[in-house]
């Protein structure tokens, strides 16, 4: 996995809708004279932002002169990109085969309990989204997470109680 699948760490809270217009521009700018760019300026605009929102759309469409259905048609393609805004911090479970033999059910099990919200969700005070990712590059020493784009090999539940205990917002987490 590339580093760019990844998010960088916290995200910022939301600017207001002018001012994501600018950054979505200013992000995908660089992209707009490559062939095929608008799939590296939707991965600058997640990782800076955290999400591609439904009105980057038409942002995008007229950066890279394509139609809305377009954008929208990539955007929903890749599961990768959100779209929502996540929680203030990610946890990525790793889901694939190698993890999966190496107990990633049981470390999926735990992250679920610990942080009360499904894969797939974000907790409802916003405090961290869990997410499923296949592979992170570490299969030789699963199971991996990524929390908050670092990654973490070897996770057992244990460990990643100890990790979670660290984010703030998590302190009454069970
Ligand atoms: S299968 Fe989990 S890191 Fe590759």
């Amino acid at each position: 996995m590339s580093s760019s699948a990844m998010p960088s760490g916290a995200y910022a809270v939301e600017a207001p809708p002018g001012a994501r217009a600018d950054r979505v521009r200013a992000l995908a700018a660089a992209h707009a004279a490559e062939p095929g760019g608008l799939l590296p300026a939707l991965h600058a605009l997640h990782d800076a932002l955290g999400h591609i929102d439904d009105a980057d759309v038409p942002v995008l469409a007229g950066l890279f002169n394509l139609s809305r259905a377009e954008v929208h048609g990539v955007v929903t393609y890749y599961h990768h990109f959100r779209r929502q805004p996540p929680g203030r911090h990610v946890v990525q479970l790793c889901r694939a085969e190698a993890c999966q033999a190496c107990g990633g059910d049981a470390l999926a099990e735990a992250a679920v309990l610990r942080l009360g919200c499904a894969e797939g969700q974000t907790r409802a005070d916003g405090a961290v989204t869990l997410e499923a990712v296949y592979c992170l590059g570490l299969c030789a020493a699963a199971p991996a997470i990524a929390l908050d784009g670092r990654l973490h090999a070897r996770v057992t539940p244990e460990r990643l109680a100890g990790l979670l205990a660290g984010l703030d917002g998590l302190e009454g987490a069970p």
